[in-house]
Order: structure tokens, then C-alpha cells, then sequence
């Protein structure tokens, strides 16, 4: 018998399309080349792959941008390359999850390119239309999250469009009951192609206040902004959309949640509520924002990353709520170059966050290099980024006043190419990723940092990775454990314990270049530990320490033990 839960069991394994693996010297990865690389997620231990779009689009927003949610766009392949996928998928044991765009569709979807047709088209109230202001201009301060004006004139029926993002990715009206069907009807169409799961993009902003009132700056609770994140209907609409697919078809869901807060999420994903299976939040990736601001570096704060690891960890748990657990992802730089060491100690940073993150309740998610230690890569100069938002964000920091090369520097840093170059699997030509000339520079380090050198290095960072996807499959205590933090705000340390009643697990990690010396409270140690036998899981040092109350941790240490 299947669990109805055992994807809380599971690692979920990212694919950025683009850059996983050319087949046809294109030089964009393509669904034949995912189909090419099962065996090594197999091997990994992964038995759910999330795929970022595919679907036609004119890639302004690579692929967020969706031109036609049923049809596969030629850059990556054809249906029946989709097809195999799904059937070497199945061969394998394993399933996919697929990435919905729902809250916007590309301006060159049909449906698009008939409402801006005239005022009466069928299709005109898809989108969310507004009269000028009354003196004209924008119809309020609505600002885009890739910048400028989130507001689109159109010349033809003179009236403003919503695009919250790109000026090309105009937002659905999910106030229209028909397009809430035809959002039921595309995802039953690829249930029917026998995907297993779905990734809902940007799901909690679907949902506007109706009055589209000025942007006053004030901010919603989770520092979202308050007119059309976790709006008035969100729920209705997420539960509508779970009665009629998601909860019939027993799929695995995972809503991307901007700027909300740990009340919403735990609403959205308690399965009492029947709406979502699990839930991204990325307050802990806001870290090194300066006064919560993308674009203003400072240092991160790591005692800020603690508090709110750890305060998402105790509210879901008590919430009822599931978190989905990630510090990678494709917005996102790495967080190997973020946190740590990514020259020197390398290898044992990248081995620390995957521990620490991996000892955490929730379901853990893997985004495509991390498990090979891939650091941001080397950036020469602004032509060799892609990404629309950096591209717009080089010009408006200048025209704020910054000049070019500390802009350059702002974008090399928090730019979301970042972790869009190609995946490194060997020492050949463009790392193995294309014959082609690949779409965005491949890092210049993939001589030394590629999947190939990791798979015969038994000490290698995809070897711990492995082990970390097998730990959980065989612990329940990584599934249900009660989240403990021990380590009382140290300055380089993070430890904390997950507990349930015949177990205890502890997980230690130096987050830092020192030698440094930590030591468990009292009362946990007296209560939980003292005199009984603990066993090491994990860890990434020679040195293999035995659990004491007090220990010495060389740079970036990182250790799981379980005491039984
Ligand atoms: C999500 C995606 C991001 C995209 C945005 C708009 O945040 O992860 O890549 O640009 O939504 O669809």
C-alpha cells in the first residue's frame, strides 16, 4: 500500500530545462536531454522531478511567459519527447511535477490577443482591464516586480492592462469563472498525460483587492505588498481549483508563495483545508537584503536565518502546515556563494547547508548543481547575463544614481542567472551540456566542478546528497520530529534537535571559517542525552567526533547524529 503521504518521505529534484542537458546542439537544454539524465536523478535517490516550462512562449521570462499551456514550445522538443519522458519516468518508479503559470500568461496567448481585440471580445475580461486615471496616466502606483509601472497601455481600446511582472506577462482575472475552468481544464489535460504533481508559480498573488487602491507603501504582514498578496479570495479560488483536480487525482502541490506569512501558509497547506500539499516561502532567503531591498547588498545575518528557520519550523509543525524546504532554486543565487565558503571550503560548505537543510521537517528540494557543489559563477562583464529582471535592474540602478560597476556588482551578486548556467557534467567542451553554443556562458570552473569527478569521488558532495535523500526515506524522525533549537544564538553555530518519543536527532554545523567551540544546554543534554548511545549519520570531516555535550568544530563542520 502506497502512503497517501510518501512524498513527505522524498526528495524533489529541480529541473531548469535551459540548462540541464542539450541534445541537439541547440545549445537550450530540451526534454530528451532530462529523459537522457534519469538514471543519474534515479541514482540520486529522487522520485519526484519538477520541471520548470516547457510550454510554448516567446521565453521573455524563460518560459514563465506561457504562450500556450498545452503544447510543447519546439525549443524544447515535441509531445511525443514528452511522452518517453513519461514513460522512462515510470520505468524508474519516479514522477513529475509540473510548473503552472497561472497567475499571468504570456500578451501572445490567443486568449491574450483576443481581448486586446476590442472591449467586447469573449475573452476581454480574462485580463485585468483599466480606464486611465482620471487626469490619464496609469490607473494607480502599481509597481511591477521586475520594475517600472505594473500597468500596460494599450493604444487600440485605450485602457491599461495588469502585468505585476514582465510587461509582456499580463495577469488573469481569476474573478472570471471561465478562467478559473480553463485553469481546471489544462491541468486535467496533463493529470490525464499522467503527471503526479504541480508547482503553482507566484499561486498567492491571483487573487487582487477589487478596489485597486494607490500603493500607499504600507505593507501586508509577510512584507508582501497588501493589494494582491494572499488576497480576499485566494482560498476559495485554491480550493475550487483541489476539489475539482488536485484532490480527485491525489496530487502532490506545492504553491510558490511571495511575501506571505506563516499564518497563510499554514492555511494553504494543512490538508484539512484541502488546498495545497506543501509551501515555498523565502523570508530566510531575504537575509542580506539591506532594509528588505533585492538590490542593496550588506552581509547576510545569520542569526536572522536561525530565528526564521526556526520559527517556520515550530509554527508549520503546530499549524498543521508542510513546508517545502530550499535555499536553491532558479531565482535565486547560490546559496553555497551566499553562505559560505565557496573557494576554499567548498566541498565542506556545500555538504553543511545540505545537512542542515536536509535535517529540517518538510520535504527537501534539490535545484539542479547544487548536489555537485556548483557556486555562482564567474561574471565578466553585463553582456554575459540573460535574465530580463537583471537586465532592467542594471539600467534603473544606474539611473538612480549608481555608476556602471556598482551596479555591475549589485547584479553579479543577486542576479538570477546566477543559477541559470548550464549544468556541469564533464570535463568536455561546454561541460558537457551542449555541442552548440550554449545559450548563457557555462562557468569557467567546470573543469574541476562537474557531475562526472563527483560520481567517482565516494567522498564527493553528490555522494552526501545521497545519503541525506536515503536518510530520509528510512527515519521517521526526519518526517515527524519535533523541531528543537539548541544553540542559543552562538555567533558561528547552528544545532538544533528534532525529537520524537523513542528518538532524538541532533544536527551541528560551524558556519564558519574558525575553529570554534559549542556546547548543548544543560537541560537538553540532562533530559534528552546524557548516557545514552548516539550514532553519527552524517558528516562532512575526516574527524569523526563522538556526540559530547561540548565539542570543538573545525570550519564549516557539519554533523547529524541519532541517539536511540
Ligand atoms: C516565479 C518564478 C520566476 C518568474 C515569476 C513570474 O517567481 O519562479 O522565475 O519570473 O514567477 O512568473
Amino acid at each position: 500500500m502506497i502512503e497517501p503521504d510518501w512524498w513527505k518521505k522524498s526528495t524533489v529534484y529541480q529541473v531548469y530545462p535551459k540548462s540541464f542537458k542539450d541534445t541537439n546542439g541547440s545549445g537550450t537544454g530540451d526534454i530528451k536531454g532530462l529523459t537522457m539524465k534519469l538514471d543519474y536523478l534515479h541514482d540520486l535517490g529522487i522520485d519526484i522531478v519538477w520541471l520548470q516550462p516547457v510550454y510554448v512562449s516567446p521565453q521573455n521570462d524563460n518560459g514563465y511567459d506561457v504562450a500556450d499551456y498545452c503544447r510543447i514550445d519546439p525549443e524544447f522538443g515535441t509531445m511525443e519527447d514528452f511522452d518517453e519522458l513519461m514513460l522512462e519516468l515510470h520505468k524508474r518508479e519516479m514522477v513529475l511535477m509540473l510548473d503552472i503559470v497561472v497567475n499571468h500568461s504570456s500578451t501572445e496567448h490567443e486568449w491574450f490577443k483576443q481581448a486586446r481585440q476590442s472591449k467586447d471580445s469573449p475573452y476581454r475580461d480574462y485580463y485585468i482591464w483599466k480606464d486611465p486615471a482620471p487626469g490619464g496616466g496609469v490607473p494607480n502606483n502599481w509597481q511591477s516586480k521586475f520594475g517600472g509601472s505594473a500597468w500596460q497601455y494599450d493604444e487600440e481600446t485605450e485602457q491599461y492592462f495588469l502585468t505585476l511582472f514582465d510587461k509582456t506577462q499580463a495577469d488573469l482575472n481569476w474573478e472570471n469563472e471561465l478562467v478559473r475552468k480553463e485553469v481546471v481544464e489544462l491541468l486535467k489535460f496533463w493529470a490525464e498525460k499522467g503527471v503526479k504533481g504541480f508547482r503553482m508559480d507566484v499561486i498567492n498573488l491571483i487573487s487582487k483587492d477589487l478596489s485597486f487602491p494607490e500603493d500607499d507603501g504600507s505593507i501586508a504582514p509577510g512584507d508582501g505588498r497588501r493589494f494582491y498578496t494572499d488576497g480576499p479570495r485566494v482560498h476559495e479560488f485554491i480550493r475550487e481549483v483541489y476539489d475539482q483536480v488536485w484532490g480527485p487525482n491525489h496530487l502532490i502541490t506545492v504553491g510558490e508563495m511571495s511575501s506571505t506569512t506563516l499564518a497563510q501558509c499554514i492555511r494553504y497547506s494543512n490538508p484539512e483545508n484541502n488546498e495545497l500539499s506543501m509551501t515555498f516561502n523565502f523570508h530566510h532567503l531575504k537575509v542580506d537584503y539591506l532594509n528588505g531591498q533585492k538590490w542593496e547588498l550588506m552581509p547576510y545575518d545569520f542569526e536572522e536565518l536561525k530565528r526564521l528557520l526556526s520559527e517556520w519550523q515550530v509554527g508549520m509543525n503546530e499549524g498543521g502546515g508542510w513546508n517545502a524546504l530550499f535555499l536553491n532554486n532558479h531565482d535565486q543565487p547560490r546559496a553555497l556563494s551566499r553562505f559560505t565558503d565557496d573557494r576554499k571550503y567548498r566541498t565542506e560548505s556545500a555538504k553543511l547547508l545540505a545537512t542542515t537543510l536536509h535535517g529540517l521537517q518538510g520535504t527537501p528540494y534539490v535545484y539542479q548543481g547544487e548536489e555537485i557543489g556548483m557556486p555562482n559563477p564567474v561574471w565578466n562583464n553585463i553582456d554575459e547575463f540573460r535574465d530580463i529582471e537583471s537586465k532592467n535592474m542594471y539600467r534603473i540602478l544606474q539611473e538612480q544614481g549608481k555608476e556602471p560597476d556598482e551596479a555591475l556588482n549589485i547584479i553579479r551578486e543577486r542576479s538570477r542567472d546566477n543559477s541559470r548556467t548550464p549544468m556541469q557534467w564533464d570535463t568536455t567542451i561546454n561541460a558537457g551540456f551542449t555541442t552548440g553554443t550554449p545559450w548563457i556562458k557555462v562557468d569557467e570552473r567546470y573543469r574541476t566542478i562537474n557531475v562526472h569527478s563527483q560520481l567517482e569521488d565516494a567522498d564527493s558532495i553528490y555522494n552526501h546528497y545521497k545519503k541525506l535523500i536515503a536518510l530520509r526515506k528510512e527515519l521517521v524522525i526526519l518526517k515527524d520530529g519535533m523541531y528543537v533549537r539548541l544553540d542559543e544564538s552562538h555567533p558561528q553555530v547552528y544545532t538544533y534537535a528534532r525529537i520524537n518519543e523513542q528518538e532524538t536527532l541532533i544536527v551541528m554545523s560551524n558556519f564558519s571559517d574558525q575553529e570554534v567551540s559549542f556546547s548543548i544546554p544543560d537541560e537538553f543534554w540532562n533530559e534528552r542525552m546524557n548516557e545514552q548511545v548516539s550514532e553519527l549519520l552524517i558528516s562532512n570531516t575526516l574527524h569523526v567526533p563522538e556526540l559530547a555535550q561540548s565539542t570543538s568544530l573545525s570550519p564549516y563542520a557539519s554533523y547529524m547524529w541519532i541517539i536511540k
